[in-house]
């Protein structure tokens, strides 16, 4: 498989926290892919199938919770990781509701534990802290949101990413300060904003895909309560590409890219969520669905990000559009459940060759 990175990744100790989530196992895929030493730090899976496992992946796999600063910090001490990709989180709004305490202990704690071992270790050069679009203050504008406008989060989850973006940035003043770089600490720190992302492999609550495809494999219809929300969809790789391209400057000590940068899809290339369920239904008929309005919780209308700073800085733009990310979706979970096959490697290897 072609190495888009200069071989920054190869023999390297990567660890990801996150591993065993949706975007963690494509991550720990690709990395293992191009010959890095993979350690993973997460909770088990939490679903039954899950992407980790199907992976079989020939890697490093400690199950231990952020929230534990001791085990944590062992981690770091055996394994003396180069670079961190942080992705551990409690990532769903409507169970940031239920479980606020659970959801602000994990992103906010978590990423300060992270941040205090990264401090105690002589091994991390780098630190990608991976947030999300939610952490700005949504004005429900039209205009994408930059990485200079101003943090907020109106639900717990995306006020604690909120939070973890101004830890970040804290402990980038504070403790791996650029002007310090090469002195006092050898630490760069950043961090990935990225919208809604999409792909094959994840069963998580609460999520439209995972969501269409559990109705389906039960030959039920999913329930669709706010068909007309508008949202970035983007495929996962886009997002892992970028932190991977963002992960190889850090690595490479180039100090202008140890700051925050958005990954969203183009502009004309935002999907209402009844058009994402009519495509899904196209490349798989057995999709139906019903829409009915009873959500009471308040779900912001419209976020885009602004990634030009990606584009010009990281050479990063989309490669696939919504319409291919859901085809790509759908066929994936639709040859898992009539073939039994896990069709990441294929995948990842025509993601690439877009490249
Ligand atoms: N999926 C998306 O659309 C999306 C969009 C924007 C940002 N993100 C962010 O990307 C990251 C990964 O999200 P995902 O979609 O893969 O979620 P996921 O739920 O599939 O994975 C979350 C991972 O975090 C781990 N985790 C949760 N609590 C933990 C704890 N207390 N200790 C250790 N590990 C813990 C889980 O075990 C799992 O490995 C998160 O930070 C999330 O906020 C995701």
């Amino acid at each position: 498989m072609q190495d888009l990175f200069n071989e920054i990744y190869k023999n390297k100790t990567v660890l990801v926290t996150g591993h065993t989530g949706f975007k963690g196992s494509w991550l720990s895929f690709w990395l293992n892919q191009m010959g890095a030493n993979v350690i993973g730090y997460s909770l088990q899976p939490s679903t039954t199938p899950n992407h980790f496992e199907l992976l079989n992946l020939d890697m490093v796999s400690i199950i231990g919770d952020i929230r534990d600063i001791e085990n944590l910090n062992q981690v770091f001490q055996t394994y003396k990781p180069d670079i961190v990709f942080h992705l551990a989180a409690q990532p769903l709004v409507r169970y940031s509701y239920s479980y606020p305490i659970e959801t602000y202990e994990t992103n906010v704690m978590g990423v300060v534990n992270l941040f205090e071992c990264c401090k105690k270790s002589s091994s991390v050069k780098a630190v990608l802290n991976v947030t999300t679009d939610k952490c700005y203050e949504n004005r429900e504008w039209i205009w994408g949101y930059k990485e200079s406008d101003p943090m907020g989060g109106y639900d717990p989850y995306s006020a604690s990413k909120a939070c973890s973006e101004l830890i970040t940035s804290s402990y980038r003043n504070s403790f791996f300060n650029l002007n310090e770089y090469q002195k006092s600490h050898q630490i760069l720190v950043a961090t990935a904003r990225a919208g809604n992302v999409i792909g094959g492999g994840d069963w998580s609550i609460d999520r439209l895909i995972p969501d269409i495809i559990k109705a389906t494999v039960k030959s039920e219809k999913v329930i669709i309560r706010n068909p007309n929300s508008t949202r970035p969809w983007q495929h996962v790789l886009e997002a892992i590409y970028g932190y991977l391209l963002l992960g190889e400057k850090l690595l490479n000590g180039e100090k202008e890219f140890a700051d925050a940068f958005n990954f969203g899809p183009n502009d004309d290339d935002m999907l209402k969520v009844i058009d994402i369920l009519k495509m899904s239904k196209e490349c798989w008929s057995s999709i139906d669905f019903e829409i009915i309005n009873s959500n009471t919780l308040h779900e912001a209308s419209l976020l885009k990000l602004d990634s030009t700073k990606a584009r010009l800085k990281l050479q990063w733009k989309p490669k696939w559009n919504s319409k291919i990310a859901i085809e790509q979706s759908i066929d994936w979970y639709r040859n898992f459940y009539e073939n039994g096959e896990v069709f990441t490697s294929k995948q990842l290897k025509d993601y690439i060759e877009q490249i």
